[in-house]
């Protein structure tokens, strides 16, 4: 094992805080009275003591801005500390950095207890072997990083995106590694003393381990009929995994690629009436099979997360189950398509073809897919449920007739942590 440390500063390099603590601030100000903080106010509340930004920064008494800091924590350890977002790339970062064996800590000015809930609710913690944070109001850098350190330790790196990081760095002995992407500058960066400059999190990665192989990513998608909502959770669950951190690429079936979209385009028009079933259903292998190839593997390959809309089961579902073509015989035509490459996760959004169609109505202009009889989406439903029997493993199927909230909920509560398993 290793003996190298790396220790990450939180706001602004592992986590982008300002939007709970723009809104926390507002909050206080509108509690005492204040007028709402402009947008230039607010951006230099990040960094600086809460005590010290209300005074300077919104000319409050001592006696004030005792009480603005009340405020200010009662709306934080609430709701505040919750409105941030892991920056992307970064879960790769810590998870390749523990996999080159390398000993990881947190070292931040916050208080104890925002900062582990923090680290709890975006699935962090686990690569921290420690987490030191200020106390009783005693944040210097250079004590904190000292307190993280075992006495044995071997080389350590400080990483931050502001100056008292770096200074901290430098005054306690240890490496210094100074990121561009959160709130400091890089001229501020290098005058404390930063020895190398990350511009991205993927940078951290080139910077301190250049000949680490990072760590694969994850291959998600989403199924349903038509009119189950697929389009909005798909939004929801890609804003969620950036939120997390997950470097979200999105992509969608039949297409996907410059050559299956064309393939899309002829599937999907409603002038080819003649099309047969089996050309369809290998014309929807064919777009697969460079999906697969020119975009899906090489986005897992380089650690991101592939969300995709639609995936081989929609084949088996629409042409297996609705086409009659047989569930088997359409895997049969798919395997060579996709050789291998199933989704780690496949969410399917569960609903009554019925009910499906009644919200299709809505929607103008149906596609040829779309605008097949009751019958055809009732086989479609059917072959679906006898996909998620044969791999219940694969799915997480969710109840898609609850309201739009309620279904993203679930997703997020089912899918997350199943991501985070598969990280480890
Ligand atoms: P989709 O992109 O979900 O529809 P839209 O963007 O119009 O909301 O899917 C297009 C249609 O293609 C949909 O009716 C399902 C069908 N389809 C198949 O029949 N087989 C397949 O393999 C795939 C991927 C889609």
């Amino acid at each position: 094992m290793s003996n190298t440390w790396v220790l990450f500063d939180l706001d602004g390099t592992l986590t982008r805080s300002e939007e709970g603590i723009w809104n926390c601030a507002k909050y206080a100000a509108a509690k005492m009275g204040y007028p709402e903080p402009d947008a230039a106010t607010l951006r230099k509340f990040i960094g600086p003591p809460l005590s010290w930004s209300f005074q300077n920064l919104l000319g409050m008494t001592p006696e004030e801005a005792a009480r603005a800091q009340k405020y200010y924590r009662e709306r934080y350890t609430t709701a505040g500390m919750y409105e941030n977002r892991v920056y992307p790339g970064i879960r790769r970062v810590l998870r390749t950095l523990r996999s080159q064996g390398m000993q990881l800590g947190v070292v931040t000015g916050k208080p104890a207890y925002p900062t582990s809930k923090i680290l709890e609710y975006f699935g962090l913690s686990r690569w921290f072997s420690t987490v030191v944070c200020a106390t009783d109001g005693h944040a210097e850098k250079e004590a904190l990083i000292a307190r993280a350190l075992p006495e044995d330790h071997g080389e350590v790196w400080m990483v931050g995106d502001r100056c008292f990081d770096m200074d901290g760095g430098v005054k306690a002995g240890v490496h210094t590694l100074g990121v561009l992407y959160g709130y400091g500058s890089e001229e501020e960066l290098r005058e404390a003393g930063a020895e190398k400059i990350a511009r991205t999190p993927r940078d951290i990665l080139s910077q301190l381990c250049p000949q680490a192989q990072g760590s694969r990513g994850f291959f998600v998608s989403m199924e349903g009929l038509d009119g189950s909502g697929k389009g909005t959770q798909l939004e929801l669950l890609a804003d969620l995994l950036d939120r997390f951190g997950f470097e979200v690429q999105r992509s969608r079936e039949p297409g996907g690629s410059p050559i299956g979209e064309k393939i899309r385009d002829v599937l999907l028009d409603p002038a080819n009436r003649e099309m047969t079933a089996e050309t369809e259903a290998m014309l929807y292998a064919a777009s697969r099979a460079q999906h697969v190839r020119e975009v899906i593997r090489p986005a897992v390959a380089e650690g991101r997360l592939l969300l995709c809309d639609r995936f081989a089961d929609s084949s088996i579902a629409y042409q297996g189950g609705g086409r009659e073509l047989g569930v088997d015989a359409v895997l049969d035509i798919n395997r060579p398509a996709i050789d291998g490459t199933w989704p780690d996760v496949t969410i399917y959004l569960d609903i009554d073809h019925r009910r499906a169609l009644a919200r299709r109505v809505a929607a103008s202009e149906p596609d040829r897919m779309e605008q097949e009889a009751e019958s055809f989406h009732a086989r479609v439903e059917a072959a679906y449920h006898e996909l998620i029997s044969r791999d219940p493993e694969r799915f997480v199927t969710v109840n898609a007739e609850q309201s739009r909230e309620e279904i993203a909920e679930e997703i997020r509560r089912r899918v997350l942590p199943r991501l985070m398993e598969a990280e480890n």
